[in-house]
């Protein structure tokens, strides 16, 4: 079930560096890509580094919104991971394409794409120069869900089944699960 998240301990969903979905919606029109440059940069309020390609439509939407939503996909997506991630939302309606289906929640600005396990609606921070030169936007989450089968208390859980494990891109279609928790003393 999703379950809210309290703010100031969300960027604890996107802290151990797993691939991202961006979706963005502006003017009646939504998209998503797939984004693993998704960096936490301070807890309260939570801010991250997102680098978005000066290409990408997500970021047009994005940009004219002012908002997006981050969220984290399972090991169970990675179709849907690679097919946002390799075609654009100029060229396809992804929605239809890849069959991703959404979130019912009225207060995102953009849809949340169901079977994730972490979500994160934040808006852009005015920093147009780390944009123009890096690609990159600082964002502050405004809300944030997670699925409490794996997040419970903002805590990742000792017992995540294996088909919502996490994942972290390496490179070319190449992906590592996230594997065996442990705890220091
Ligand atoms: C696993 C994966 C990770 C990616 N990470 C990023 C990223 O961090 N930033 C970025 O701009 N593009 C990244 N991409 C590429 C975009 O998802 C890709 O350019 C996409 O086609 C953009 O879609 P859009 O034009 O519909 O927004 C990644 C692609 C994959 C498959």
């Amino acid at each position: 079930m999703r379950v809210p998240v309290e703010l100031k301990k969300s960027w604890r969903l996107f802290n151990h560096g797993p691939v991202t979905l961006v979706s963005a919606a502006a003017d009646g029109a939504a998209n998503v890509m797939a984004a693993a440059w998704v960096t936490p940069l301070d807890f309260d309020p939570p801010k991250l580094t997102v680098v978005l390609a000066a290409d990408a439509y997500t970021r047009e939407l994005a940009v004219r919104a002012g908002t997006l939503v981050l969220q984290v996909p399972t090991v169970s997506m990675l179709s849907i991971v690679e097919g946002v991630g390799t075609t654009s939302g100029r060229d396809v309606d992804k929605w239809s394409r890849f069959a991703i289906e959404r979130e019912d929640e009225p207060s995102a600005p953009a849809p949340l794409v169901r079977g994730c396990v972490g979500w994160m609606v934040a808006r852009l921070l005015d920093e147009p120069h780390l944009a123009e030169a890096y690609d990159l936007f600082v964002v502050e989450g405004i809300a944030a869900w997670a699925d409490d089968r794996v997040y419970r208390d903002g805590r990742l859980r000792d017992d995540v089944p294996p088909e919502l494990r996490t994942v972290h891109h390496v490179a070319g279609g190449v992906y590592v699960v996230d594997g065996e928790i442990v705890k220091a003393r």
